[in-house]
């Protein structure tokens, strides 16, 4: 008989409280939550309800004052600052809406940072580095500095320093809050490519557009979970081919009419 697979995260009754006295809350209040391994999730909600909190203590950043955290079914909470920075170095990828990369390193020296916890020696690190620069087609900008990047390319290399781990799961803090709507749109992208590859993600975002991206769209308010909703395949499918509607609802124009004008004169002139 084959041993069953764990979900990759269990909550049970997961609970975060803030202030003492008459101004305690819980930011987290009892959270039950289970996500399986390959799951597209976006969190949305109010500003408030919880979520960068409860992303926090998915990424091993903070811990829960209640309640049980199964990590690939095994209990996180009585481990040390230590053990958590560990298993986040080997499984987790946290990409944040600030991006924080090192601005002192160059963008090769960034992505290769997470492997130093590894004990891996710097060439290796460097080789790795490139690798998945590579794939996210990054490979000219190696060398540069991470001020002389546009934002996108900023998230994208805080991408790609998020998976040169191999993670099991990336948590992304509204990873395009800081975008325009183009570079929001490659960033979906590349997340959504990773989820096909078989990554679980989980993303809080403030966009109802990029929830066509998502397999589960989950809606906090409160520090409780409000709706959790599985998006059917089909009907992610359709979604899919319709334009990306970021930031402004203007849709692209592909040809103008004077373009097309001129295109028609052409055409004539040539016939
Ligand atoms: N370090 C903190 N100290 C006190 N209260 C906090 C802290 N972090 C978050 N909170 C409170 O917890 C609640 C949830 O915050 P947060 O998780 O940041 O919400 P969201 O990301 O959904 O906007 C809010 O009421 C916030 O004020
Ligand atoms: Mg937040």
């Amino acid at each position: 008989m084959t041993k069953k697979i764990p979900p990759v995260i269990e909550l049970r009754g997961l609970t975060k409280r803030y202030g003492v006295g008459d101004a305690e809350h819980n930011a987290l209040d009892e959270i039950d939550l289970t996500i399986e391994k390959g799951e597209f999730i976006t969190i949305m909600g109010p500003s408030g309800c919880g979520k960068t909190t409860l992303l926090n203590i998915l990424g091993l950043l903070d811990r829960s004052d209640d309640g049980e955290y199964l990590l690939d079914g095994k209990s996180v909470e009585t481990l040390s600052n230590t053990r958590h920075a560990r298993i986040r170095s080997q499984q987790i990828g946290i990409v944040f809406q600030s991006f924080n990369l090192i601005n002192r390193l160059n963008v090769i020296e960034n992505v290769a940072l997470p492997l130093t916890y590894k004990g891996m020696f710097r060439t290796k690190r460097l080789i790795m580095a490139s690798e998945i620069l590579k794939s996210f087609h990054l490979s000219e900008r190696e060398y540069y500095m991470p001020w002389q990047l546009s934002g996108g390319q900023m998230q994208r290399v805080a991408i790609a320093r998020a998976l040169v781990n191999n993670p099991s799961i990336i948590l992304a803090d509204e990873p395009t809050g800081n975008l325009d709507s183009k570079s929001s749109h490659i960033v979906m992208e590349e997340l959504s490519d990773l989820h096909k590859r078989g990554n679980t993600i989980v993303m809080v975002t403030h966009n109802p557009n990029l929830t066509t991206y998502a397999s589960r769209v989950i809606q906090m308010l409160d520090g409780k979970v409000a709706s959790d909703t599985k998006v059917p395949p089909a009907k992610k499918e359709t979604n899919k081919k319709k334009p990306l509607n970021i930031e402004s609802s203007t849709p692209p124009v592909k040809d103008t009419p004077k373009k097309s004008a001129k295109n028609r004169k052409k055409k004539q002139a040539k016939k």
